[in-house]
């Protein structure tokens, strides 16, 4: 730095803050829109966007893949394994879900752009037969992507990924291998997935042709639990299955059913399989009577739940054995939700009274959240009378 002498640099000095206040005096109070660190904001995350059903496919006897495309602008920069959220209108109240994306990043940057989801028919926790019965091609739906932190991320995750998967659960490892087999995704991967019969498997082809593309990276052990024409693995997925086709120092990436989650933690810790290399989708939650911890004496019981938004108060019932935020969507009181898996914290919450079981599989909440009494409504459950407080949406 050359120093020109104390008195021009107090002129200098003085000189600029006389322009800053100038332009502080001028400026528009609007963000500016040619701002380029907006831009690439507005790209990465640009909100919730309409989206356009144009395609929906078999992915099984019992899933259906449905492709979305871009109604106004671009498909958000996403990575293999996020998820995205649709703000659906069911029953008169809107609910979000969230959906495992199947497609892969790469399909997000073609000259016609899309993304897909993949959902299995008659799982209750999903409203997934509303999507059978209302979503048809040209259907236009509100969705935001992409969320989740359940991708391969290089400083944390081996380079060979262990997925083990059951139903539905597939999509995202299928978003992966699409993504690999395309040479976009610099990782092998090792899918264990358990099924009923073989006739189950969702997404079979697009993971066979994945397969087929990248043989020396993408390997996938099937296991049929009650399938008498299966010659493969049979029976559940177990620690002599995952340890008979798992690397040294994999990490391991789960994605199912939560009975099945319950099982795999199990294995993973009699493996001895590191925190950090052990991860698991947020999107699917148990029955609250399987998560550790929870009073079994409040199943069935039910409560009533004061909820403040501002100055207005509503009052609701509430099953002790549902999450607070499914208490308020049957009441149609809108909550934002995205992961409902006590991850994100979109459905912060303040406690002012009562007590809240908090699943310990699910709780996201940050130290300082805990001491103040915030809590997720999605992976909380009441277990007296409560009153709450939610921002206005
Ligand atoms: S919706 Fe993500 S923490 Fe509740």
């Amino acid at each position: 730095m050359k120093v020109k002498g104390f008195l021009k640099d107090v002129g200098g000095a003085s000189r600029v803050t006389k322009m800053r206040k100038e332009l502080i005096a001028n400026g528009s109070p609007l963000p500016d829109p040619k701002d380029p660190i907006r831009e690439l904001a507005d790209l990465l995350h640009p909100g919730r966007q309409q989206f356009r059903v144009t395609e929906i496919r078999k992915a099984s006897p019992t899933a259906t893949t449905y492709r979305f495309s871009p109604v106004n602008g671009h498909v958000p920069v996403f990575q293999s394994g996020q998820y995205a959220n649709f703000y659906l209108t069911v029953g008169g109240s809107v609910l979000t879900r969230a959906y495992s994306i199947s497609s892969a990043p790469y399909e997000a940057r073609l000259a016609e752009p899309f993304f897909e989801v993949t959902i299995r028919h008659n799982v209750h926790y999903l409203v997934p037969d509303w999507f059978l019965e209302n979503v048809k091609v040209g259907t236009e739906i509100t969705a935001a992507l992409p969320f989740g932190q359940f991708h391969y991320e290089p400083l944390r995750d081996s380079d060979h990924i262990v997925g083990i998967a059951g139903g539905s659960g597939i999509t995202p490892f299928a978003s992966m291998a699409k993504e690999i087999a395309h040479g976009r995704l610099d990782i092998d991967l090792t899918i264990i997935y358990g099924s009923v019969k073989h006739t189950d498997i969702v997404c079979g082809d697009e993971l066979e042709e994945a397969r087929k593309a990248a043989p020396d990276r993408i390997h996938i052990v099937h296991v049929m639990s009650d399938d008498d024409e299966w010659d493969g693995e049979k029976g559940f997925v177990t620690e002599e299955i995952i340890r008979k086709h798992s690397p040294e120092g994999a990490s391991y990436f789960f994605c199912g059913p939560p009975v099945m989650f319950f099982l795999v933690d199990k294995i993973m810790k009699e493996m001895g399989v590191p925190l950090k290399r052990f991860r698991h989708d947020a999107t699917a939650q148990p029955a609250v009577t399987m998560i550790p911890g929870f009073p079994m004496d409040q199943a069935g019981k039910s409560y009533k739940i004061t909820i403040m938004r501002g100055i207005h108060a509503d009052v609701i019932d509430a099953a002790a054995d549902e999450p607070v935020a499914v208490a308020l969507e049957r009441a149609a009181i809108p909550i934002d939700t995205h992961c409902r898996g006590g991850e994100c914290g979109y459905c912060r919450t303040q406690l002012l009274e009562g007590d809240i079981f908090v699943s310990p599989l699910n709780d996201g909440r940050r130290a300082m959240d805990k001491e103040l009494g915030w809590f997720h409504a999605c992976s909380a459950y009441p277990v007296s009378d409560l009153k709450i407080k939610i921002p206005i949406i």
